[in-house]
């Protein structure tokens, strides 16, 4: 017998890099392999939820069981999550959503010349707040890697963006590693998860994750 904790959960997420054209051949991204999210995906949907995948660009194969919604930009994240949010029990923000956004994108491909470039950045929407500030928000998860003071930082993350869980990465070179080791911070405070292959770190998140939603 195999328990279903999420069973009958609508489970949304985001996973990978976001892609920011600066001309018609090159653009500004962030290193994420989509990896961890991805494992997520999959861990939610072996604990019996519906879940919608919202993935940058990643040669990753689709999770089994898992709707895969492709995207490139942060606006287009966006997008593609607050047309999905209607119905979610539980969003995961797993993307490393790029900071910034190219302003004077050029529609063709820049000839280079002797003249210094100046490429204006905008910030990007914050997809993570949006949705967890936001009327009546959904059980809201978000991740953070950060290479110095992490649990500092992490745990004043988790407060300005109002989220009940953040996963605090420690492994520094996690990205496009199979292995990871977090710490999970909560309401009740911390939580450490042993080291190992980040399907395993992921299904023991996804267990954390049903046990704080059935508690709320
Ligand atoms: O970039 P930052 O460290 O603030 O990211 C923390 C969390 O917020 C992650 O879960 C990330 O997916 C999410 N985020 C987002 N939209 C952004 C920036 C971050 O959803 N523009």
């Amino acid at each position: 017998f195999q328990p279903k904790p999420l069973a009958g959960c609508r489970v949304l997420l985001t996973a990978g890099p976001t892609f920011e054209r600066i001309d018609a051949v090159r653009g500004i991204t962030n290193t994420s392999s989509g990896k961890m999210g991805f494992a997520v995906a999959r861990a939610a949907w072996e604990a019996g939820a519906e879940v919608t995948l919202v993935a940058g660009e990643t040669p990753l194969p689709t999770p089994i069981g898992c709707r895969r919604i492709d995207v490139r930009s942060a606006e287009e994240m966006l997008g593609a999550v607050e047309a999905e949010l209607r119905g979610t029990d539980i969003f995961i923000a797993v993307a490393a959503v790029a900071d910034y956004y190219v302003l004077n994108q050029s529609e063709h491909k820049i000839k280079k010349d002797a003249h210094i470039l100046t490429l204006e950045l905008a910030p990007n929407p914050d997809i993570l707040a949006r949705v967890a500030c936001g009327d009546n928000p959904p059980f809201c998860v978000g991740f953070a890697a950060e290479s110095e003071n992490l649990l500092e930082y992490a745990e004043a993350k988790r407060h300005r963006k109002q989220l009940p869980l953040l996963v605090a990465n420690l492994v520094q070179q996690a990205m496009g590693a199979d292995d990871n080791e977090v710490i999970l911070l909560d309401d009740q405070g911390q939580h450490r998860l042993p080291r190992g292959p980040k399907l395993e770190v992921a299904r023991q998140l996804i267990a954390h994750v049903a046990r704080l939603y059935g508690e709320r």
